[in-house]
């Protein structure tokens, strides 16, 4: 009896525990993201400047890209950029020169392929072309299946630096045991305590596949050319204790970047695409899936497909080094 006693104690410390751990988590989240007009890091404005420009280069590297898309968002990365400027973040930095050469980028796209100009943007460039030495590569890259196949057989540095978010697919569907191999070589991503609480749904029916795209948030522009998503869940009864409980996305996040891989090893091309959706829109995804227990937490979709011959990707240009690797 008395032993029950205390452990129901103990059951309700811990539970008191992992209350005030999520309201920490909240209290700080609610300071530092970048809305909060607050919040004047670097990163915060180099996160939103990295975002926008993502927009404008994602828009060029899709199959069917649209004449003067974007305007309005290039207007709101002038926005940004004067903010950072008035801020007095230094000025070499990549997120901030990237912009720069992805907007120069765009306006050449446009041009060459739609015969599309608009004065007042190469107006408004002109005022940034100072604090960009020389345009370097950004934007979108042009690729071709037997360039990405090689690389692919190359040595570790050169593959891993060849597998990019892909929003074109070939119209070939993918077969499962390319997925098997894939989920297979996946699972060697470390977990903590060796636990494995990820898992990964294929669903091989175009209605299911179609519904989760029109769901999706973040496909806008190539969802009709996804033939198949993956959705790569992690199981939160897997862990224990409120210290665990970031457990399940930082597992997640290893297995995906190490599924991504594999796919790319096994020729399938892809883009993870995020879910930090409502619960109500959780439900509404496991409504479609219909197989996914309510102990999972969607972490995230794969959009996945073959390579097509010849396509473009964005070049999502990355930070400097010494940004990244800070040593004392
Ligand atoms: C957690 C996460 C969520 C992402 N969500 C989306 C998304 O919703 N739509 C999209 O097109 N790309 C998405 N991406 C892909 C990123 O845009 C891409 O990884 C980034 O620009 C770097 O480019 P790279 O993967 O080609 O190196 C996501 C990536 C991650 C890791």
């Amino acid at each position: 009896m008395l032993e029950m006693l205390r452990a129901k104690v103990a059951l309700m410390k811990k539970n008191n525990q992992m209350k005030n751990d999520y309201l920490d988590d909240y209290r700080l989240y609610k300071r530092w993201n970048y809305k909060n007009p607050e919040t004047k890091t670097q990163c915060s404005r180099e996160a939103r400047i990295l975002r926008q420009t993502h927009v404008i280069e994602k828009g060029m590297s899709l199959s069917a890209p649209r004449k003067g898309f974007g305007l309005e968002k290039i207007n709101d990365l002038f926005r940004f950029l004067d903010d950072y400027i008035t801020l007095g973040f230094p000025t070499d930095s990549i997120p901030f020169q990237n912009a720069i050469c992805v907007i120069t980028k765009y306006i050449e796209f446009q041009k060459n392929n739609f015969n599309f100009v608009n004065e007042e943007l190469n107006r408004k460039i002109e005022k940034y072309l100072k604090y960009v030495p020389e345009i370097f590569e950004s934007g979108i890259k042009h690729a071709s299946l037997s360039e990405m196949q090689k690389s692919i057989n190359g040595q570790f540095p050169e593959f891993f630096m060849s597998r990019h978010s892909i929003r074109q697919f070939s119209d070939k569907t993918v077969a499962y045991d390319d997925i098997k191999k894939s989920v297979q070589l996946a699972m060697k991503a470390p977990t903590a305590c060796n636990r494995q609480a990820c898992r990964v749904y294929y669903y091989s029916d175009n209605r299911t596949n179609a519904e989760l795209g029109k769901l999706i948030a973040g496909n806008t522009g190539f969802e009709n050319e996804v033939k198949n998503y993956l959705v790569v869940t992690s199981d939160l009864s897997a862990f224990y204790d409120s210290f665990e409980r970031n457990q399940i996305y930082i597992e997640a996040g290893l297995f995906a970047m190490a599924l991504v891989q594999a796919l790319h090893y096994n020729g399938i091309a892809s883009c993870i695409l995020q879910n930090g959706e409502t619960p109500e829109k959780n439900t509404q995804f496991k409504q479609i899936c219909d197989n996914i227990p309510e102990n999972e937490k969607i972490a995230l979709f794969i959009a996945i497909g073959y390579y097509k011959d010849e396509f473009n990707y964005a070049v999502s240009k990355r930070k400097n080094i010494n940004d990244v690797l800070i040593s004392k």
